[in-house]
């Protein structure tokens, strides 16, 4: 992990490496959930490395905030979202998955959309939460909160963004 130009750079042993913290949080905690539901597309990656240690079932939801020149919309989207994600959500335990808390607008969206489902309990887990002013809160009904590692705000150039792995391995 390493500053450059401003950007923190991850490779994807970082990334390894704070999933498998952010398990043992979950874990320790007692928190069992019966499946993860993961926040595409940043959260995919972070949510089948969990897989390996937590070995929940995943679903996945799709939403956007960033539109295609990377500006913020006026609020988040779905793109996608299965039906089967709600009947799966009733009574039980939820474990939502994302890369990244930026402004919390993304996750406080979809955790109102899911909340809808009646969740027995629903738990966030976010490899990175940036330190900054959120533009939007959690919902009370929100107890737990897993974060793999607390990071300045500023950009994060993650691993599979990249277009040339080996330059961004060497940065990272
Ligand atoms: P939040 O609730 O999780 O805080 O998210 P917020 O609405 O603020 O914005 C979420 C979008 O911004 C997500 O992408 C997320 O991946 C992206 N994002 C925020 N900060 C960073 C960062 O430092 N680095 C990278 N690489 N992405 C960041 P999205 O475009 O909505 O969807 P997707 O990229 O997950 O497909
Ligand atoms: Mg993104």
């Amino acid at each position: 992990m390493r500053i450059h130009e401003g950007k923190l750079f991850l490779s994807y042993r970082d990334i390894h490496g704070t999933v498998a913290r952010l398990a043992e949080q979950i874990l320790s905690s007692g928190y069992d959930p019966d499946l993860t539901v993961a926040i595409g597309t940043g959260g995919f990656i972070p949510a089948r490395i969990l897989k390996t240690y937590l070995k929940k079932p995943i679903l996945t939801v799709g939403i956007v905030y960033y539109d295609h020149n990377n500006t913020p919309m006026e609020q988040p989207r779905t793109i996608q979202w299965i039906d089967e994600v709600e009947k799966k959500l009733t009574g039980r335990r939820v474990l939502l998955v994302d890369e990244v808390d930026d402004s919390r607008s993304t996750l406080a969206y979809c955790l109102r959309e899911l909340l809808r489902h009646h969740p027995a309990e629903i738990a966030v887990a976010v490899l990175h939460n940036k330190r900054k002013p959120k533009r939007d809160s959690l919902p009370a009904e929100v107890k737990r909160y897993f974060c793999g590692e607390e990071v300045d705000n500023g950009w994060i150039c993650y691993p599979w963004d990249a277009e040339d792995i080996d330059r961004h391995e060497a940065l990272a």
